[in-house]
């Protein structure tokens, strides 16, 4: 069986509000996207196609592929405006693989062992996607902020990646999903919900594999790292 992992580095950043793309700023010395790139290197995946932005693939290659080693990605693609344009090309580079395991570039904390889980549970459910339950209480809203609901807290998922599936089963959804003029899915997992009859299974991730999105993101990721390295509090 071929597990590929494709991961998402195409993104401009724009919450992140800084000249350089959030996927290539340096924490604790090494670009987020390195530290992603190492633990699917590690794991078992077969390969890795990285999608990156369009002029961004010979810095890819040199500063991050060729630098930290990164033996088993096989292609670095361009993406596309949307995430889901993005996603798209990376599945395309994918062909002949039997599993794809989606991952956001912009989250360095995913660890081998949530690789592996990920891996061990499409073999069984052919579309499931990493997660946590939520902490606060969420409501929905209608547009001028008036609550409309709120879900029992134990049925709300944040939803993480990586996200994994059988390769036919996302690539015959997105292939679908793309041709519609409204398409607005903002994860993998939406176009399989929206296309296919297949249930999306949750497990469960971690609550430090947070993605990298506004500037306080960095100073969090730089504390789970401190942890990490044995030198932190938490
Ligand atoms: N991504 C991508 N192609 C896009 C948009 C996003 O590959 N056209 C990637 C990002 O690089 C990131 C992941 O998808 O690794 C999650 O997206 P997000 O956090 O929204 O990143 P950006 O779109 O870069 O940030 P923003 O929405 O703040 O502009
Ligand atoms: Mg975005």
């Amino acid at each position: 069986m071929k597990y590929t992992a494709v991961v998402l580095a195409a993104g401009k950043g724009s919450r992140m509000n800084s000249k350089v793309h959030k996927q290539y700023l340096m924490l604790a010395g090494k670009p987020v996207l390195a530290y992603s790139l190492e633990a699917f290197e590690r794991s078992a995946v077969d390969g890795i196609i990285l999608v990156t932005g369009e002029n961004e693939e010979s810095y890819c290659r040199t500063e991050i592929v060729e630098r930290y080693g990164l033996k088993k990605v096989t292609e670095i693609v361009a993406g596309g405006r949307e995430r889901y344009h993005s996603v798209f090309e990376g599945l395309k580079a994918a062909a002949g693989s039997d599993y794809v395991l989606i991952h956001d570039g912009a989250r360095p904390f995913v660890t081998e062992e949530m690789i592996q889980k990920t891996m061990q549970a499409v073999r069984e459910k052919s579309a499931c996607i990493v997660g946590m339950p939520v902490k606060d209480t969420i409501k929905i809203s209608d547009c001028e902020n008036h609550v409309l609901d709120t879900p029992r807290r134990e049925y709300v998922w944040t939803i993480q990646t990586p996200q994994a599936f059988s390769y036919g089963l996302i690539y015959h959804a997105y292939e679908q999903i793309l041709k519609r003029p409204d398409c607005q899915i903002t994860d993998d997992a939406m176009a399989v919900e929206q296309i296919c009859k297949v249930p999306v299974h949750l497990i469960e991730g971690s609550y430090q594999n947070i993605k990298i999105t506004t500037p306080e993101d960095m100073l969090v990721a730089e504390a789970l790292l401190r942890q990490r390295s044995g030198t932190g509090a938490l």
